[in-house]
């Protein structure tokens, strides 16, 4: 996730701003940048890859004395990780950093050229740039030709903007990104979240949307569309953990509410309005492709699993899944018709490198599905595909998970499209879900608060049993893996209709039975699979569209048109379940025992 730091007064404005780059590094990025203007001397680093390589660049230079300055740390989404796409982005004389996306880039992009303006990188934030020079070079003014940049933007964005035309002023500008002002005496700080400015500033203001301005001489000037406005500003926490939970209990809380908007991000240039597109693979990627191995391990094996289904139903390609620690000793027969894909939040579980390694040795194509670029995984594949989730801190996997499933649907459509095994009526359907999944993933306070009541009643009893069919199968397992990884009970995934091949024998009272009943997906099989357990005196906590009157427990969803809707929705429940019943046994969310977020170790 991109990371944004400002700064404006007299002091060392290189440490200022890789001291607050380094702490949006939790974040995410893939490359980093500053821009620095004092007097008539403006300075510019980037570099791709961890912030040591900007420092390393940066080593010899030294800002002295007053200067405005500007620092970016860029989660790539239009354009690869290169240093010409890392922000600042430079026009003629002045500099640009950017969170969030300008959607019309494309129209502003076209008229800018056709004025003969050259662009340098692949990213939507270098119009900014062009555009603000393109007014200041009609008018001599800043400010005006500034919000008139502003007012030509249509997306979400934070934005600052330095200029040799206006050399002790930063603009900003605030749009769906969220952006702040830190100040202390006469200094004034921006960020994008407030860690980098504890310790530094004093006082902040949280911009709100469709806020506008500039900083000079140790104040803001505040606009919106009424025009000029005052605000108030409020004292800043000195507690840089919490302030890194954003307000969250902890991060595994945070990483769920933020499932909705990195949906968004995962989908950014790949789903479009008819068609799916992946830059990250060459044109010819599937040719002479039959099948497809995934391998992969725990809570990302889980999303594997969901997309088998979504391979050989919707790309009509034969998909077999496996659990990369059974497949590296199985002595697998591997045929080169079969693309290998491997799928890991960290990029470096050592099974699954393993896994890739023998597929590799055997002539396989290979392709991996990751959150983190430049990992073990990533490196050794012939391609990749990122999630963009963002780093994620839980140790219990929420986000990571959201976004595989979501790459895999995307790819199976790819797929479908290339292969031309998939209709423009489906694909056109399938579009329309995958556009509505970030509402489908947004936590309500009714139901984070009825998921809360409800918890004390799942605090004992001898075992959980998730069940589900189809999809719902390996969410079932997914949500089971999330409560037995922080709440330390028992609890297991089982396939709905496998109940009564054995483990109905363990039914009463105290088996706790969590029923996902999607309406879109078997649910008179699911059903009468419940009836029989109900039957049997378990409890049952049912999670569906749809009231059932045999549920002790039930949760009620809302999205019922498309089965990837219903799914993800379910899954947030199931998320905060584990995660609320955890919160009362007073386990740590975060940090739970025996487990690590990074298995390199077979
Ligand atoms: C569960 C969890 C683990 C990981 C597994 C694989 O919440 O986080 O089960 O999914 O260790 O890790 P990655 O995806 O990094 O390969």
């Amino acid at each position: 996730m991109c990371g944004i730091v400002g700064y404006i007064g007299p002091k060392e404005k290189k440490e200022i701003l890789l001291d607050g780059l380094q702490e949006l590094e939790y974040r995410g990025y893939d490359s980093a940048g500053i821009a620095i203007i004092e007097g008539k001397k403006l300075s510019n680093f980037k570099a791709i890859g961890k912030l040591q390589n900007l420092r390393e660049k940066t080593k010899a230079y030294e800002s002295e004395g007053f200067g405005i300055s500007i620092g970016h740390t860029r989660w790539a989404t239009h354009g690869k990780p290169t240093e010409l796409n890392a922000h600042p982005h430079l026009g003629t004389y002045s500099y640009v950093v950017h969170n969030g996306i300008i959607e019309n880039y494309q129209i502003l992009k076209e008229e800018l050229q056709s004025d003969g303006v050259t662009f340098l990188s692949q990213t939507d934030t270098e119009t900014i740039v062009h555009l603000f020079e393109k007014f200041y070079n009609k008018t001599d003014d800043a400010f005006p030709s500034f919000e008139k940049t502003i007012d030509k933007l249509e997306g979400a964005y934070a934005t600052l903007l330095i200029t040799e035309a206006a050399i002790d002023t930063i603009f900003f500008a605030k749009n769906g990104s969220p952006m702040l002002i830190g100040f202390d005496k006469d200094e004034v700080y921006f960020a994008s979240s407030d860690t980098p400015i504890i310790g530094k500033a004093t006082e902040v203001y949280y911009l709100e949307d469709g806020e506008y301005g500039y900083a000079k001489d140790g104040k803001v000037t505040l606009f919106n569309a009424k025009g000029e406005r005052s605000f108030t500003k409020q004292a800043l926490t000195a507690n840089k953990v919490l302030a890194q939970k954003d307000g969250y209990r902890f991060f595994m809380e945070k990483e769920i509410y933020e499932q909705s908007r990195v949906m968004s991000e995962t989908m950014m240039g790949r789903v479009l309005d008819s068609s799916i597109a992946l830059d990250e693979l060459d044109a010819n990627f599937f040719d002479g492709i039959s099948a497809i191995k995934i391998c992969a391990c725990g809570t990302s094996y889980h999303s594997a699993l969901t997309s088998a289904y979504l391979f050989e139903r919707i790309s009509k390609v034969r998909c077999d899944i496996e659990i990369a620690s059974e497949f590296r000793y199985k002595e697998p027969l591997l045929t080169k018709d079969t693309l290998f894909i491997t799928i890991s939040q960290s990029g470096e579980t050592a099974d699954t490198l393993e896994a890739l390694k023998m597929a590799k040795s055997a002539g396989l194509k290979s392709l991996s599905i990751c959150n983190v670029d430049n990992s073990s995984i990533v490196r050794e594949s012939d391609a990749a595909i990122l999630t963009r989730a963002g780093i994620e801190k839980g140790v219990a996997s929420t986000k990571a998970f959201a976004t595989q499933t979501m790459v895999l649907w995307i790819l199976a459509l790819y797929i479908g499209q290339e292969k031309k095994t998939i209709s423009k009526e489906v694909l056109h359907r399938e579009i329309n879900a995958m556009l509505h999944t970030p509402k489908a993933l947004m936590v309500t306070d009714m139901l984070h608060a009825k998921l809360n009541r409800l918890s004390k009643r799942y605090l004992h009893g001898h075992g959980f049993f998730f069940i589900g069919r189809d999809i719902f199968f390996p969410l079932a397992l997914e949500g089971a893996l999330k409560l037995k990884e922080i709440s330390y009970m028992h609890a297991e995934g089982y396939p709905a209709g496998e109940m009564k091949h054995g483990p109905i024998a363990l039914a009463d009272a105290e088996l706790f039975t969590i029923a996902l009943m999607p309406k879109t997906m078997h649910y008179e099989k699911i059903k009468s699979n419940v009836e029989e357990l109900s039957a049997r005196d378990t409890t049952i906590c049912a999670i569906s569209p749809l009231p059932f009157d045999l549920a002790d427990d039930f949760i009620q969803t809302k999205y019922d048109s498309h089965p990837m809707l219903e799914f993800f929705e379910m899954m947030v429940v199931t998320q905060l379940l584990a995660l609320e019943i955890s919160v009362r046994l007073g386990n740590d969310v975060d940090m739970p025992r025996n487990l690590a977020k990074s298995v390199t170790v077979e």
